[in-house]
This record gives C-alpha cells, structure tokens and sequence, in this order.
C-alpha cells in the first residue's frame, strides 16, 4: 500500500507533461485555422503575409496585358451581373438576380482599387465571394478593368454633354 502513493504521484505527473504537450499542439492547430478565416475588409489589421500580398497592389501602371487578362476574367466572371459594360444589368439580373449597383455612380467611381480587390476576395452583402475562382493576381487585373469601363463612361458622358 505504501508503494502507491508515489506510484500514483507519478502517474499525476506524467498526466501533467502530456497536458501541457496537447495544449501546445491545440494552441499551434488554432493559429493555422486562424490564419484562414474570412476578414472583412477594413475591419481588422491585415492579418496574414498570403492575405496581405492578396490584397497588395502588384503596381500601379496597368499594362494593355493586365487589361486584357482584366477585361477577359470581367467577361467570365462579373459581366453576368453587372453587364458587358458594368451598368448593374446583366443576363442573370434579366433573369431575377438583384441587380448590383451600377459602377458608374459617383461612389464607386471614387471607391479605392483595394475595394474592388476586397469585394472580389470577401464578397459583400447579396454578392458572393469569388476568391476561389479568381486568384489574386487576376483580381488586381480585373479592378483595373473595371477602372477602365468607368473612365470610359465618364468620357462618353462628357462628351455627350
Ligand atoms: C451573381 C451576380 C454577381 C456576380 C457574378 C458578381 N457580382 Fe459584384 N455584385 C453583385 C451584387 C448583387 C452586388 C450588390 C451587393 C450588395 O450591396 O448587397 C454587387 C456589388 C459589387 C460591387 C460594389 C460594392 C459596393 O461597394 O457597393 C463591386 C465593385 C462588384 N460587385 C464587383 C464585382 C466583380 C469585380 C465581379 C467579378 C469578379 C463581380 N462583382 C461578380 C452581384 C454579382
């Protein structure tokens, strides 16, 4: 009998070191969920390097190459909503799908690339995010696009004034 408490002192310990290892591993497992959860844009720190370069301008000069890789993916990807020419009035939208607010309007045409990076990346409100079929590279590209369509309204609507 007198052998036991030891025994069972031992036990306690060794219970002890193994705690402390699983904590440890639980901690390093929360930190890489972390590093994949969804942020809104403008609501925390940039938290990871992958969600900082995601949202880092790769410069601001758009070469012809950019647009026209910006131009093809807008095709694909944003024109069934937000039409050819991004006035809100897509064929999904002929078809039902809430219509987008129009690029042309004065606060999207003021609005920061990185918002059109961000809504792209983390969707907003009724639109989906399209992080998963347009990588970031592309989504740079596609916000210069959309850039472009809005110059070019706002010269078409200069001139016709
Ligand atoms: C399935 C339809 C759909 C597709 C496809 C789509 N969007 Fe949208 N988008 C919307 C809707 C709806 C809104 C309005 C969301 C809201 O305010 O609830 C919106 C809003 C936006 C806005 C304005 C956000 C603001 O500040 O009001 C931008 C910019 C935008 N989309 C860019 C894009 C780009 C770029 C793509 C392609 C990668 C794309 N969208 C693809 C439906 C779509």
């Amino acid at each position: 009998m007198r052998l036991i408490a030891p025994m069972l002192a031992l036990a306690a310990l060794a219970a002890c070191d193994s705690g402390t290892e699983s904590r440890e591993e639980a901690a390093s497992t929360r930190a890489v969920q972390r590093e994949h959860t969804a942020i809104p844009y403008g609501t925390a720190s940039r938290g990871t390097a992958a969600r900082a370069a995601a949202l880092a301008s790769p410069g601001s000069s758009a070469t012809p190459e950019l647009l026209d890789r910006g131009r093809e993916r807008f095709l694909i990807f944003c024109s069934p909503c937000h039409g050819a020419s991004g006035r809100g009035d897509g064929l999904v939208v002929s078809r039902g799908f809430p219509a987008p607010p129009s690029y042309h309007q004065e606060r999207l045409r003021g609005a920061p690339f990185e918002h059109i990076v961000s809504v792209i990346t983390n969707g907003t409100g009724l639109m989906h995010s399209y992080a998963d079929r347009v990588p970031p590279e592309d989504r740079w590209a596609v916000a210069h696009y959309v850039r472009s369509l809005q110059r070019t309204e706002a010269q078409t609507a200069g001139a016709s004034e």
